[in-house]
């Protein structure tokens, strides 16, 4: 099945694809363990600092062995790439799925042109596109900062601004904007679901993303996705995890040099994260 197969797949079955971050091997054998427990189809993904710190052969290998060992649907997507050259080098390797083309820093005319040239690359290799509009806030970390809910409202998707992205660029996937912001914070606001509904009725055949999944309590991801988000990407959660785990083994084992005995037990604590996500998306025994 072809990505776009498995979004339709969730589309028609009411649930969502967790679209996982991944920082290092610890994250990547987390992620794809629960996704294996829990028989759920999985995306990774690789922000263009993750997708650097790798090396794109070396990402793409490690995804593609990990197909054949797990046995399980891995999609693979470059999240958000700021350029058309870099979407350009992740389609050109064998075993993307997605590249998320994110011309939101740019005036929509640069962001509609880089975007449709993006998708004409991608599809003539049967790869879906996602394009973003407006600037998802944020940063995939832990903020103690509070968010000002007025000055984020004016960021959110407007439905006649997105139906003229979407025919005009010919993008497969929206990241919508309507509450999610990238990282945790101390009050997280609420999802405006109102706004997301009139998003999917502007855009009825094209598949919505939720960013910034991190924080956003289980019951409000659920209303997302009955109303229409296929995928949803997490990061900063998976993050707190790797960190917290590591610290405490360091912490417990202050004389240990050999680090790697300590990584299936941080892999897990990332993967029972990862877990209880694809249970909140609905992806459970959809593999
Ligand atoms: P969080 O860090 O809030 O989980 O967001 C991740 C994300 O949207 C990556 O594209």
């Amino acid at each position: 099945m072809t990505a776009r197969d498995w979004f339709e797949k969730a589309q028609k079955e009411n649930f969502a694809i967790g679209a996982f971050n991944v920082d290092n091997l610890e994250i990547f054998k987390g992620i794809i363990t629960a996704a294996k427990n829990k028989n759920s189809p999985v995306m990774v993904e690789f922000s263009p600092g993750e997708a650097g710190y790798f090396g794109l052969k070396n990402l793409v290998d490690m995804v593609v062995n990990a197909r054949e060992e797990y046995k399980i649907p891995i999609l693979l997507n470059l999240d958000h790439s700021k350029t058309v050259q870099d979407c350009r080098a992740a389609i050109a390797q064998p075993g993307f799925d997605d590249v998320h083309f994110d011309g939101s820093h740019l005036d929509v005319e640069e962001n509609i042109k880089g975007a449709k040239e993006v998708v004409a690359l991608a599809h003539a290799k049967g790869i879906i596109v996602e394009g973003e509009l407006d600037k998802l806030g944020g940063s995939s970390e832990v903020h103690d900062e509070e968010i000002d809910e007025a000055v984020l409202r004016q960021s959110y998707s407007d439905p006649k601004r997105a139906l003229r992205f979407v025919s005009e660029s010919g993008i497969d996937i929206f990241a919508a904007v309507f509450g999610n912001i990238h990282g945790t914070f101390p009050t997280q606001p609420d999802l405006d679901i109102a706004l997301l509904t009139q998003i999917k009725g502007a855009l009825p055949d094209t598949f919505l993303s939720l960013h910034g999944g991190s924080g956003i309590p289980a019951v409000q991801v659920q209303s997302a996705i009955k109303a229409g988000i296929v995928k949803v990407n997490i990061n900063t959660e998976l993050r707190i995890a790797y960190r917290d785990a590591l610290v405490e083994k360091l912490g417990e084992n202050p004389k240990e040099y050999k680090i790697y005995s300590f990584s299936e037990e941080i892999a897990m604590a990332v993967s029972a994260v990862v877990e209880n996500k694809i249970e909140v998306f609905g992806s459970s025994g959809k593999a």
